[in-house]
């Protein structure tokens, strides 16, 4: 009797846990990124393995602390990296950026993180700031960048 009211406790607490993780990631909104480091951008057309949910233009910012894991390839607590994700359009033989799809956030706490190599993972669709994309607790970002182990799982690089 008494150890199923503990299998019951256990399960509760668990469901708890997981619910409330998989709705707050707890990374916050990367206020002012657009003023950070700019380290490279890239479109992505249809038809490519990323189009969803990464079709468009996106712009790739790292914070001082992340800018510094770029160039040693380990990121201390406290770095955050942006890919900002427009729509874009072409016009008159150019290519020019539209609406903000998305803005995808990796934010370095290794305790917090550990789960996913020490990086909570976020997204925040179109131009909102609390609407939040990811429901898994970051397992399906970190699924993709866990290759990305050599450097910290961190897909950009630094240009020359
Ligand atoms: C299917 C693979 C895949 C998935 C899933 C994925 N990413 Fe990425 N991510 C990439 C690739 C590839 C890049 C590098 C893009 C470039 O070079 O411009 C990248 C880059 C990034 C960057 C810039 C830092 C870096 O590693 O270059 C952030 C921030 C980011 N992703 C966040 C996320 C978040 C948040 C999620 C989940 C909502 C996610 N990613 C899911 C493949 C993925």
């Amino acid at each position: 009797m008494k150890s199923k009211v503990l299998v019951a406790l256990v399960g509760m607490l668990i469901a708890v846990a997981t619910n409330s993780y998989a709705e707050e990631s707890g990374v916050s909104f990367p206020q002012g990124y657009r003023s950070w480091l700019h380290v490279k951008s890239m479109v992505i057309q249809p038809g490519h393995s990323l189009e969803n949910p990464f079709q468009g233009i996106h712009h790739v910012y790292a914070n001082d602390k992340a800018a510094t894991g770029l160039k040693t390839g380990t990121y201390a607590d406290g770095s955050v990296l942006v890919l900002d994700l427009l729509n874009y359009a072409e016009k008159d033989k150019t290519i020019q950026e539209g609406e903000r799809k998305l803005v995808g956030v990796m934010h370095k706490d290794s305790a917090k993180y550990s789960a996913t190599g020490g990086w909570g993972f976020e997204g925040f669709a179109g131009n909102s700031q609390t609407e939040r994309l990811v429901k898994d607790g970051g397992k399906s970002c970190f699924g993709c960048h866990a290759p990305e182990k050599g450097k910290d799982y961190v897909f950009s690089a630094l240009r020359d």
